[in-house]
């Protein structure tokens, strides 16, 4: 298992180039199983889980192919025929996202059987509201054996009302609507830009969508849709995340590619915690610590809220606060296990349920921390940054699940670190 070795105190100077969004990118891959004609996938990032949901096309029988572009990757996928519509618990317990195959398969093939995801670090995550839209698009679903298996002999167009804002939920929703019989309307629907970008991809195969990044969908199904091309979206929490770096570390970005209107709550944030940010181009960002770093409280909520995928990244930040921040985590019951991890190396936090407060400045002293889940990972990996001495990040799968090759971005704008793999 690889680790990362990090020698904190050193300030990152320099161009970031932001990759494509793996939480785009996902949905993407899933959208082209709607069609038999090719789609084609631009700016996709090279990271872990985007091999795996080329694992699980794979296994369902369906072809891609991967070339390098100068900015990410082009995947051409052709799911020309189903060979097994079987999303298998291997995939899926590496990859939550797995059940985005749910409704396209069941809505293009008649029939889907996903493992059902089981419960995660950072929380409960049932797939409830994924099931009951679909049974009420007219597909009929069983649960056996771990597994969830829906059947439709051609899905039909309805109304459903989201008890809980799901981002996924949206997704596989709007994507069996696309080629269901009449039209589905979605309310409570998720506003994210990823889902907006999907929304864009449907568009382009034929579907009619309306009001992707509003909390209302209407989409008219048609009976067939069909091939495109397409640049999947930059990735806001990559580039959040290193927005975070630099005001942590006494450092100075330019971010390059990313998309400034997907990152509205983190810039003002970050601002109001006394990062200096601005707009230095177009999809450019400048980033520097505009002066002492001062605690700001933050709730994460779904977008355009502040994302509960930059709730780690900012607790990093706040231990180099002057003062305390209370940070309350609204999306998933359990996503504070970095917490315990950065209280390791000297930062002062206290968790209560939901909350968390962290005092600062501290200083952070480098140590040995595991990564439990993607986001945590990048948390600690900043606070490796920040920190004397060295800090040994282990179980970095995580990171690289949804960052491309963190360590040599960081490398590249000055970061003391390297990768340690173990044969
Ligand atoms: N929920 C339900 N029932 C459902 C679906 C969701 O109760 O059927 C609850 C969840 O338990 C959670 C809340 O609704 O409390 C929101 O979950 P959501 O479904 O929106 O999360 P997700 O779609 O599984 C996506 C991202 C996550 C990100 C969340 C929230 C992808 C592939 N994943 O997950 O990304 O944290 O939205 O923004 O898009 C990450 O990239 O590190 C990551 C975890």
């Amino acid at each position: 298992m690889d680790r990362f070795a990090i020698v904190g105190g050193k300030p990152v100077e320099g161009v970031v180039n932001i990759s494509g969004a793996k939480n785009a990118a996902l949905p993407a891959m899933a959208a082209s199983l709607l069609t038999a004609e090719r789609v084609v996938l631009r700016n996709v990032p090279r990271v872990r889980d985007i091999g795996t949901m080329r694992s699980l096309l794979d296994d369902l029988g369906v072809d891609s192919a991967l070339t390098h572009e100068e900015h990410g990757n082009r995947l051409e996928i052709e799911a020309r025929r189903l060979v097994n519509p079987t999303a298998p618990y291997e995939l899926v317990k590496q990859m939550r996202a797995s059940v985005l195959v749910l409704g396209p398969l069941v809505a293009r093939f008649g029939e889907a059987r996903v493992s059902m995801p089981g419960g995660c670090a950072i929380g409960a995550r049932p797939i409830n509201l994924h099931i009951k839209g679909l049974e009420k698009l007219g597909a009929s679903i069983n649960m056996e054996h771990g597994y969830v298996e829906a059947r439709a002999g051609g899905l039909k167009g309805a109304q459903f009302t989201f008890d809980t804002i799901s981002v996924t939920g949206t997704e596989n929703l709007m994507m069996a609507a696309a080629l269901a019989e009449g039209d589905t309307i979605l309310e409570n629907a998720a506003r994210e830009p990823e889902v907006e970008d999907l929304a864009r991809l449907l568009n382009k195969m034929g579907a009619s969508i309306e009001g992707a990044g509003t909390d209302t969908l209407r989409i008219r199904g048609a009976a067939k849709l069909h091939g495109a091309d397409h640049a999947i979206i930059p990735d806001r929490i990559e580039a959040g995340t290193f927005l975070v770096a630099a005001p942590l570390t006494g450092g100075h970005l330019i971010l390059k590619r990313v998309e400034p209107a997907h990152l509205t709550a983190t810039v003002s944030k970050l601002s109001e915690a006394g990062a200096a940010i601005r707009e230095a181009g177009p999809n450019e960002l400048e980033v520097e610590a505009g002066g002492p770093l001062r605690a700001a409280d933050v709730v994460t909520a779904e977008y355009p809220g502040f994302p509960t995928d930059m709730q780690a990244q900012y607790m990093t930040l706040m231990t180099q606060a002057e003062g305390a921040a209370v940070i309350t985590e609204t999306i998933f019951e359990n996503r504070f296990l970095h917490a315990l991890e950065l209280a390791r190396m000297g930062a002062d936090i206290t968790v209560n349920g939901r909350r968390a407060v962290v005092r600062g400045p501290v200083r952070l002293s480098g140590a040995n921390v595991q990564a439990s889940d993607l986001r945590a990972s990048a948390s600690l990996v900043l606070a490796g940054l920040a920190a004397e001495g060295e800090t040994i990040v282990d179980r970095v799968y995580h990171i690289d699940r949804g960052y491309e090759r963190i360590e040599e971005k960081l490398a590249r704008v000055g970061a003391r670190i390297r990768r340690v793999s173990e044969s």
